[in-house]
């Protein structure tokens, strides 16, 4: 956990967060027991940004690997922030149980399952639902 926390907080540092002034980083565990990390990165053009959990499993998966232990976040907010519903979706791909930590500004943490805060995903078996 320490570990993560550290990668993720190194993400953020590198986060590219000129517009919203959230910075956010990410380290997601792979079941190899590697750390993959991700940052938000904005764009002038809004929705052309990305989230730093989104970030960091692209990386995951670029990288070949498409199992994961846990995720921790942290960002610059008092309260940790759960991740947003589109990196939740990405990830219900890969992990539909995956813990989440969060850790805010002044160390507070919160930990979900991400089955928890997905209750009703979309899943590949929804597309062949007949
Ligand atoms: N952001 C993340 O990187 N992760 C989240 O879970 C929530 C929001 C980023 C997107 C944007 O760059 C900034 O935070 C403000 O929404």
């Amino acid at each position: 956990m320490a570990e993560l926390r550290e990668a993720a907080s190194a993400a953020m540092r590198r986060a590219y967060a000129p517009y919203s002034g959230f910075r956010v980083g990410a380290a997601l565990l792979g079941t190899d027991g590697v750390i993959y990390t991700g940052c938000n990165v904005e764009n002038s053009s809004f929705p052309a940004g990305i989230c730093a959990e989104r970030n960091a499993l692209v990386a995951a998966v670029n990288a070949g690997r498409l199992e994961f232990a846990h995720l921790v976040i942290v960002a610059g907010s008092d309260s940790p922030v759960p991740p947003c519903g589109l990196c939740r979706q990405a990830l219900v791909e890969f992990a539909p149980e995956l813990p989440i930590t969060s850790v805010g500004a002044r160390g507070m943490t919160e930990t979900w399952s991400l089955a928890e805060l997905l209750p009703a995903p979309f899943t590949g078996d929804s597309l062949r639902r007949g």
